[in-house]
């Protein structure tokens, strides 16, 4: 993740292939959320394949919505990015 001003920007997440569908994935979200919130950053985006179900399931069940494209993001299958924010990390500092 980086954090420029008050945005945050998730670079990376993944979770290895033996370990998927354990919640694992929504707790590196939820725990990157509140480091965020708890440096400063109101909002957070992050790009993601429109092939990848999962983590755009996931991203949409954390509040995040689509806001645009990226065309050909992605260079090695030329694929666009569907660019995600959360607009309000309000409150996510104070998860348990
Ligand atoms: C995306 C990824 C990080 C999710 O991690 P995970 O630990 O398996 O996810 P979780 O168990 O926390 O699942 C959280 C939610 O994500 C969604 N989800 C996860 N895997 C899914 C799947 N195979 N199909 C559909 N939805 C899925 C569901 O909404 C799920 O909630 P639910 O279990 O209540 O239905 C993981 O699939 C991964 O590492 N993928 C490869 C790397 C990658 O694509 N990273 C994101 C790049 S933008």
């Amino acid at each position: 993740m980086w954090l420029i001003l008050d945005e945050a920007h998730i670079t990376n997440v993944a979770v290895h292939p033996e370990y998927r569908k354990n919640n694992i994935g929504r707790t590196l979200m939820l725990e990157m959320m509140r480091r965020a919130a708890l440096m400063g950053a109101v909002r957070m985006t992050l790009e993601v394949r429109p092939s990848n179900a999962a983590a755009r399931r996931l991203y949409a069940s954390l509040g995040f919505e689509v806001k645009g494209i990226r065309r050909r993001y992605y260079t090695d299958t030329n694929e666009d990015a569907i660019i995600m924010w959360k607009e309000d990390l309000t409150g996510c500092e104070n998860r348990a």
